[in-house]
C-alpha cells in the first residue's frame, strides 16, 4: 500500500512523477513529491491522483533537480488531504519524508517530541519520523535516519531527503518493500520493481532493518547497527512494457486478455511426458512424502484460489486441507506439525497478514511454501520455497491474471504431491496442459458475448452468485470482482445454501448469476435456479453449450465448452472477470483504480 519513489543524479522534477504514475496502483488518495533547489526544501503535494499533482506542478516539470523523492498515498492515519498527503516535513523545513507502513508508536513519539518544542502540522504517523530525524540530525543523514528508525514501532519503507544534504538520500524498511538500482548516473528506489525496469532490472532487494545511502550512481547498504553490507543483486525478467496498457483502455482488460499467455508461461518446463516436474521442490521429495496436512493461507482473490485447490485436491483423493483467510489464521492457536504443510498463496508476495500468518508458522517449526508471482518478495524470502506464476506485472487492482495463474500452479502443485505419493494422473496432466489453448479460444469465442450479457445489469445495485463443490470459490472470487470494481453489492453463496437466509434477499431487483455447467452437481443447481426464479430474480447462467432446456428457463446463459470438471473454475474465472469489467465500465468507473482499494495491502 503506497508507493515510494527517489531518485539521485542529473534530472528533471518529471521523472518524480514518471516514477509515481507506475506505482499509482498501490494507492491512489493523494499525491506529493519533494526535492531541493539552491538549499531550499520545495515540497509540492495535492489530494488525489498523480495526474492531478501532475497539473498542479506543470509548470516545474521541465527544471533540473539532483534528487528527489515521491510518495503516492493510501490513507491509514489521517483522511485523505494535502496536509496528511506526504512528504511530511520538519520543524525546519529541511527534511522530508515519505513513508509506507504504519508506525505504531506514533501517539507516544509524537508526545514525547511535542514536549521537547516539535511542531505538528498533520494527523499522519508518518510526521513523527521526520521530527526525529530533525532531532537527531548532526550532519550526517544517514546517522539521523538510524537513530530515527532505531525509535520506530511498526511497519515502515522510508525516503528521507534533507535540503542541506545534496548528495545523498536515504531509505530504510521494515516489513515494507523497497527495491533499489542504478543506471551508472543515477540511483533509484522504489517500493517496488516497476518503476525501475526502465532503469536496470539488475535490482537489490532492501531487507528487514537495513538502511539504503544513495549517491549518484552508487548506493551502499548498512545494517541498523551502522555496520556496512555487501548487496547481493537480482536480475527481473519483467520488461518495461509488460507493465503498459498495449492498446487496452483499462490494465484490468488487457490482463484478463492475457490470460492464454499466463497459463502458457505457468506450465512450460512444469509438465513433461504426462508427469508434472516442480524443481523448485527438489530436495522435499521425502517431507512431502510425509505430508498429512496441508493448511493453506492467503487473502482476497488468492483465497479463492486456495479454496479451489482444496476441491481439486480431494478430487483426486481424500486428504485434509484447511483454507483460511490470513487474517484471521495469525491469530488461531493452529496445530502445526512436522507433517504439515503450510501453502501461503500471494500474487504481490507483500499481503501484510500473510507475511505474520508465514512468521507464526515459522515460529513453530512448520514449513511455508510460497505460491507468488512477484519475484524477490517478502513472502518469498521468508517462506522456506517458492513457486512463481511467471504471470508478469498485474497492475489493475482487482486480480485476473494471477487468479488464474495460481490456480494453475496450485493444480500442478496437487499433481506433483500426488505423483511424489505414486498416484499417477495422465489424463488428468494432459487435460491441465491444454488450457492455454482451450483459454485461448473461450476468449475470442466468448468475449463478446460475456459483454452483451453484463451491458444489461449495468444498472443493478445488487447481486448473488451461487455455485456447488469446485464451482463454489468460482461464486465468492466473482462477486469480490464485481464489487471491488463496480461498487454492486455482490454476494457470493454456496447454492445449497440459499434457503437458509440468503433467499429472503431476492426479488426482481436482485439479480442471481448461478453456475450450473455439466457436472455432477448440475441438477442440483438448477433446482436452485428454480427457487431463485420463483422469487422473480433475473437469472444469468453459466451453462455447458448444448443445454438448452437450462437456458430456456434464465433470463441470459453464457456457455462454456464441455470440460472435465476440475477445469471449469479457469473458465468461469475469466467470464466473471469481464462480466464484472463491462459492468462496471458500463458505469464508466475507474476500473484500474477502485475507491478505497490499493493493490497490495501492506497493512493489518
Ligand atoms: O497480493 P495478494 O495476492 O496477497 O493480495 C491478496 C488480496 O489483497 C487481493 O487478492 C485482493 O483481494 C484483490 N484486490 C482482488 O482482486
Amino acid at each position: 500500500m503506497c508507493g515510494i519513489y527517489g531518485f539521485i543524479g542529473e534530472g528533471k522534477v518529471e521523472e518524480l512523477i514518471n516514477g509515481l504514475k507506475k506505482l499509482e496502483y498501490r494507492g491512489y488518495d493523494s499525491a506529493g513529491i519533494a526535492f531541493a533547489k539552491d538549499g531550499t526544501l520545495v515540497v509540492e503535494k495535492h489530494t488525489g491522483k498523480v495526474d492531478e499533482l501532475r497539473d498542479f506542478i506543470s509548470n516545474d516539470l521541465k527544471d533540473k533537480i539532483r534528487a528527489g523523492i515521491a510518495h503516492t498515498r493510501w490513507a491509514t492515519h489521517g483522511v485523505p488531504n494535502d496536509v496528511n498527503a506526504h512528504p511530511q516535513t520538519d520543524c525546519t523545513n529541511k527534511i522530508a519524508v515519505v513513508h509506507n507502513g504504519i508506525i505504531e508508536n506514533f501517539s507516544a513519539l509524537r508526545a514525547q517530541l511535542q514536549a521537547e518544542g516539535h511542531k505538528f502540522t498533520s494527523q499522519t504517523d508518518t510526521e513523527v519520523v521526520a521530527h526525529l530525524v530533525e532531532k537527531y540530525f548532526e550532519g550526517d543523514l544517514l546517522e539521523a535516519v538510524r537513530k530515527a528508525i532505531l525509535d520506530l514501532e511498526g511497519t515502515y519503507a522510508i525516503g528521507v531527503l534533507h535540503a542541506d544534504v545534496e548528495d545523498e538520500i536515504i531509505f530504510a524498511r521494515k516489513k515494507s518493500p523497497l527495491v533499489l538500482t542504478a543506471d551508472g548516473e543515477r540511483s533509484f528506489c522504489a517500493s517496488d520493481v516497476t518503476p525501475l525496469l526502465s532503469k536496470n532490472r539488475e535490482v537489490v532487494f532492501l531487507e528487514d532493518g537495513q538502511i539504503a545511502r544513495l549517491k549518484a550512481g552508487t548506493f551502499e547498504i548498512f545494517e541498523s547497527s551502522g555496520k556496512k553490507v555487501q548487496p547481493t543483486s537480482k536480475y527481473i525478467e519483467w520488461s518495461e512494457k509488460d507493465a503498459e496498457k498495449g492498446g487496452y483502455k483499462h490494465f484490468m482488460l488487457k490482463e484478463i486478455h492475457e490470460e492464454p499467455r499466463v497459463l502458457s508461461d505457468a506450465l512450460v518446463g512444469r509438465i513433461k511426458d504426462d508427469e508434472v516436474y516442480l524443481k523448485e521442490l527438489e530436495g522435499w521429495e521425502d517431507y512431502l512424502k510425509s505430508v498429512d496436512k496441508i493448511n493453506v493461507i492467503a487473502c482476497g482473490t488468492s483465497y479463492h484460489a486456495g479454496l479451489v485447490f482444496k476441491y481439486f485436491f480431494e478430487s483426486l483423493r481424500p486428504f485434509n486441507i484447511e483454507v483460511e483467510v490470513s487474517s484471521e489464521y495469525r491469530y488461531r492457536n493452529v496445530l502445526i506439525d512436522d507433517k504439515t504443510l503450510t501453502v501461503a498463496i500471494s500474487q504481490s508476495g507483500e499481503t501484510a497478514d500473510t507475511l505474520e500468518s508465514v512468521r507464526l508458522v515459522k515460529s513453530r517449526g512448520g514449513k511455508v511454501l510460497a505460491i507468488s508471482n512477484v519475484v524477490g518478495s517478502t513472502l518469498t524470502r521468508e517462506a522456506d520455497k517458492t513457486i512463481y506464476i511467471n504471470a508478469g506485472p498485474e497492475i489493475s487492482v482487482a486480480s485476473t491474471k494471477a487468479y488464474i495463474g495460481q490456480l494453475v500452479v496450485l493444480y500442478l502443485l496437487a499433481l506433483y504431491l500426488e505423483k511424489i505419493n505414486g498416484h499417477d494422473h495422465k489424463e488428468i496432466v494432459q487435460n491441465v496442459s491444454k488450457l492455454p489453448q482451450l483459454a485461448d479460444n473461450f476468449i475470442i469465442s466468448s468475449a463478446d458475448k460475456i459483454e452483451n450479457a453484463a451491458e444489461k445489469y449495468v444498472g443493478y445495485s445488487n447481486f448473488m452468485y451461487i455455485g456447488r463443490g469446485i464451482n463454489f470459490p468460482s461464486a465468492l472470487e466473482g462477486a469480490l470482482k464485481l464489487k471491488e470494481i463496480s461498487y454492486t453489492n455482490a454476494v457470493g453463496y454456496q447454492a445449497g445454501e440459499l434457503k437458509h437466509g440468503p433467499i429472503a434477499l431476492l426479488d426482481e431487483k436482485f439479480p442471481v448469476m448461478a453456475i450450473a455447467v455439466d457436472d455432477k452437481l448440475r441438477e442440483k443447481m438448477i433446482s436452485n435456479i428454480l427457487e431463485t426464479k420463483a422469487r422473480n430474480a433475473h437469472v444469468v447462467a453459466i451453462l455447458t453449450k448444448g443445454d438448452e432446456s437450462t437456458a430456456k428457463i434464465v433470463d441470459d446463459a453464457i456457455f462454456l465448452p464441455q470440460l472435465p470438471d476440475y477445469l471449469y473454475p479457469f473458465l468461469i474465472g475469466t467470464t466473471f472477470q469481464l462480466f464484472a469489467y463491462h459492468v462496471a465500465n458500463g458505469r464508466n468507473l475507474n476500473i484500474d483504480m477502485p475507491r478505497n482499494l490499493a493493490k497490495s495491502v501492506t497493512v493489518e
